[in-house]
């Protein structure tokens, strides 16, 4: 088929038409009562997708499915090198399995519009968990296990949930790590401790269950009835994903059903190039955006067989884990993060275990999270031979909004750039005031209102803030809180962040998060952590300390359990490892801390000494701790 042209085509048919392009695109979703209005402007800036429409997602994503054909097609593998264990699930199989998992959620009281807080290992009832609770109309909130519980508990919180689920514990190489006790401790601080939860009890470590309150899952799930799917309108909350913001308090992003639902199935197809029936494989976590969009409801709207990789890139057990995968399940396109690539690349540089494999059903590999290295793209394009397509878009808008959409029209690869925005998506380039930049120039990326379906609506419970964080700074404009320009061509260019925000091994966290937990240490007077280039993760955490006066504890001592408490109550996955005491930290004159130059040191760049500097030489001090900590790098 010829495609030229179609990028724009549809691209131009998405900008002038939004209302028009959207309802043709939403002929994929099966609605139990079509919509008053496409798209409600109603109250600007709040837009919302269908209104008046209902539907349910889990019907959408399964009995759909079953009663056109599909029933015996596989819908799920989950696939674990880590239990060393793999599970197939037949369409029929999963509905029914989600069948009854509503089922158990109903008896244990759960109703449309309740809460529910999954906090799961990479285990095949983490997806069915999702899709009970979107079955019966439920609101779910997945919370990543590399969470400490403070982190946990904030989420309670936020959502107060009628239901925990969880299981015993999850799985990292050589280790099971114990998620119960932590759960327990959540719901402790989070003032919640008699929360019902539904508890997975896995054979690698079992955990204590707390009589009258916890209910054994396999146990629930052998007795429960299967409930039906329950129509829900297209406006109502389908899920809440929290995301690091720039204080310690993170952003509950909500996304709706009929949006969702829409811009998904449509995603698989126009910017994925994957067809029902195709496997499609995400290497992410559920509690990511990417687990939820591109493992859970994406491949299963599209009647995909979506792969569930409990597992790491190299380790489990070598650098062709991938590989294997792949070709064990026949994967046609694999999405991932560059960081996973690299980690690969250490191992295997020549890519020699990708010959192993039979590899020839796969089409396409997709990276994104971060920002994609030239050099990762080029050697991933190297190694596999398919095309490696960077694509950008964040937790907030739930699906690539700057792509090469491979069901569109394949345009020419620039590496470093993830080529155009996605029809539906209208990126602009703005300066300080919020005039349009030019062509190649540098501002913030914002995007026009209405963004199309599928992106977030507001905050949970926190309307306020939505507007405040992403519309005011430039109202019409949703604030994207990047860098970047779009070229001569209109290919979009992601350089950083605008906020403080970090990227560590694809993970999005919060300097000014790790800042809090630093400076409410008892010995510490004030605190800076920056993000600092890592070749591996793209970036790490570096935080350096001033101690009060008077303080009893060694350098060392403060250090150990300053490190201590960011994995204890954020998380492990901060990766927070390298801190040191200084005298002083370098700030302006009225007060400012320079973390861009103490970055700029850290990365081994040209420090350009800022003419607000309160005091330059307090620099050469802040040398001498960054070497302390190995920094500069010396190049890999
Ligand atoms: N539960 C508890 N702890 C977890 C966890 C989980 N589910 N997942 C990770 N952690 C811990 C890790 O054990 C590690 O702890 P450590 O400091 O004791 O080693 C820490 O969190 C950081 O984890 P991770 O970022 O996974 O680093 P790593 O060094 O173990 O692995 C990579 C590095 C590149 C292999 C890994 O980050 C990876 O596979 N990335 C793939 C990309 C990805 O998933 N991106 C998500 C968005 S698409
Ligand atoms: P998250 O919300 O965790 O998905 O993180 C989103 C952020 O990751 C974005 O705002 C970017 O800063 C960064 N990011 C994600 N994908 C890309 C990409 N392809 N190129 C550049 N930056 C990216």
């Amino acid at each position: 088929m010829d495609m030229a042209g179609s990028y724009e085509k549809t691209r131009a048919a998405a900008l002038a038409d939004p209302a028009g392009f959207w309802a043709e695109v939403a002929r994929g979703i099966d609605w139990v009562k079509p919509w008053d209005k496409v798209v409600d402007d109603a109250r600007k800036p709040f837009y919302r997708w269908f209104a008046g429409a209902e539907l349910n997602t889990c019907y959408n994503c399964l009995d759909r499915h079953v009663e056109r054909g599909r029933a015996d097609q596989l819908a799920l593998v989950y696939d674990s090198p880590l239990a060393g264990a793999q599970r197939k699930f037949t369409y029929r199989e999963l509905r029914d399995e989600v069948a009854r998992c509503a089922g158990v959620l109903r008896g244990m009281g759960v109703q449309k519009g309740d809460r529910v807080v999954i906090y799961m290992p990479m285990v095949a009832e983490a997806a069915i968990a999702m899709l009970a609770c979107a079955r019966i109309g439920a609101v779910h909130s997945v919370v990543f296990g590399g969470f400490a519980a403070p982190e946990l508990a904030k989420r309670v919180v936020d959502a107060r949930p009628k239901v925990m689920m969880s299981a015993s514990c999850g799985l990292l190489p050589g280790k099971a790590v114990p998620y119960k006790p932590l759960l327990d401790e959540a719901l402790e601080i989070a003032g919640a401790p008699d929360t019902p939860c539904l508890v997975l009890q896995r054979p690698e470590l079992r955990c204590e269950m707390v009589a009258g309150r916890d209910v054994d899952w396999q146990d629930a799930m052998s007795r429960a009835e299967p409930a039906d799917c329950v129509p829900v309108a297209a406006t109502d909350p389908l899920y809440v994903i929290y995301t690091s913001g720039t204080t310690g308090k993170p952003k509950g992003v909500v996304r709706d059903n009929g949006g969702h639902a829409v811009a998904l199935r449509w995603s698989m197809e126009a910017v994925f190039g994957a067809q029902p029936g195709d496997v499609y494989w995400a290497g992410s976590d559920v509690g990511w955006v990417v687990g939820h969009s591109y493992i859970v409801y994406g491949p299963l709207l599209q009647g995909c067989t979506t792969i569930l990789y409990e597992g790491k890139p190299v380790g489990t057990p070598d650098a062709g884990a991938f590989w294997r995968v792949c070709a064990e399940h026949g994967v046609n396109v694999f999405f991932t993060a560059p960081t996973a690539f690299r980690a690969i690349k250490k191992e295997d540089p020549e890519g020699a275990l990708v010959k192993r494999y039979d590899l020839s059903r796969f089409r396409t590999l997709f990276l994104a999270g971060e920002r994609g290295d030239p050099d990762t793209i080029e050697w991933a394009q190297r190694i596999l031979g398919v095309p490696a397509i960077d694509n950008w878009w964040q937790t907030e808008l739930g699906w690539p909004a700057i792509s090469n959409c491979m069901g569109i029209e394949v345009l020419p690869v620039h590496p470093g750039s993830p080529t155009k925005p996605v029809p539906g998506f209208d990126i602009r380039i703005l300066d300080e005031e919020g005039n349009e930049k030019p062509a190649g120039e540098i501002g913030s990326l914002v995007i026009k209102l209405p963004m199309p379906p599928g992106t977030l609506y507001t905050l949970w419970n926190n309307e306020k803030g939505y507007e405040e964080t992403y519309l005011s700074r430039y109202p019409g404009y949703y604030l994207s809180g990047d860098a970047g320009f779009v070229d001569a061509e209109g290919y979009g260019w992601v350089m950083s962040r605008i906020d403080d925000i970090i990227n560590v091994a694809g993970h999005r966290l919060s300097t000014g998060q790790m800042e809090e937990i630093l400076a409410s240490h008892p010995d510490v007077a004030e605190a800076a952590v920056v993000g600092v280039a890592d070749a591996l993760k793209g970036q790490v955490p570096l935080g350096l300390v001033v101690l009060k006066s008077g303080v009893k504890h060694s350098d060392e001592e403060v250090c150990r359990d300053l490190v201590a408490r960011v994995r204890s109550q954020l998380g492990a996955v901060a990766d927070f490892k390298s801190v040191h005491v200084v005298a002083r930290l370098p700030k302006t004159r009225s007060g400012k801390v320079l973390r861009v130059t103490i970055r700029t040191m850290a990365d081994g760049g040209e420090v350009k000494v800022p003419a607000t500097i309160e005091d330059d030489a307090v620099l050469p001090e802040i040398k001498a701790a960054l070497a302390a900590l190995g920094y500069p790098r010396a190049p890999a």
